[in-house]
């Protein structure tokens, strides 16, 4: 059981079977990627544990890099506008692997990945550690999932509630009961 601020949480994925699953998914990269040097941008701050673990597994030359995403309010329909920061290597001709700690809607990894995309790279592929299918709101073409969840809310390994509970080596899920 774990609390955070007014919530408590209890055990959803262990450490054990997240690294089984991030050595899963770093043996595809290997595989994907043999013989290229891709960039592996980690989106801050949710995504900075897995990044590192999912780093540790390839054993392919690749560079990391790390973005963040400001969210700021446009009064047109088209709801909040994602900036990316801190990106200050040029991307143009390079394989991007954008790696996220969750995918709900979709509209942050979308919004980051247009924004790539007009840097000119090679590729772009995606890597989520979490993604949960009922609440995705456009597309988006995921490349590499760990685990697809339910519609819930889950914090630890990297994910917060209010900031707070990023730094356990399991996942907890909001106990509804
Ligand atoms: P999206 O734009 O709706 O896909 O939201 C993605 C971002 O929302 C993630 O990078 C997280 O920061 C946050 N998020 C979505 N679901 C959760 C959750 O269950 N726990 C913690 N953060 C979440």
């Amino acid at each position: 059981m774990l609390t955070v601020l007014d919530k408590t949480f209890v055990p959803f994925i262990g450490r054990d079977t997240l690294q089984e699953r991030i050595s899963e998914l770093a043996d595809q990269i290997n595989r994907d990627y043999a013989g290229r040097c891709p960039l592996i941008v980690g989106v801050l701050n949710g995504a900075v544990l897995f990044t590192a673990d999912l780093l540790k597994n390839l054993t392919i030359d690749c560079e990391i890099t790390f973005i963040r995403v400001a969210s700021y309010e446009q009064t047109t329909s088209t709801g909040n506008i994602k900036e990316i920061l801190g990106l200050t290597e040029a991307i143009t001709g390079r394989d991007l692997i954008v790696v996220e700690d969750i995918v709900d809607t979709g509209m942050t990894i979308a919004h980051v990945c247009q924004q790539l995309a007009e840097k000119g790279p090679a590729s772009i592929a995606i890597a989520t550690l979490l993604f949960k299918p009922a609440a995705l709101k456009t597309k988006v073409d995921l490349a590499y999932v760990g685990f697809e969840i339910e519609n819930q809310f889950v914090v630890g390994y990297g994910l917060d509630y209010d900031g707070l509970g990023r730094n356990t080596k399991d996942i907890f899920v909001l106990n509804e009961s």
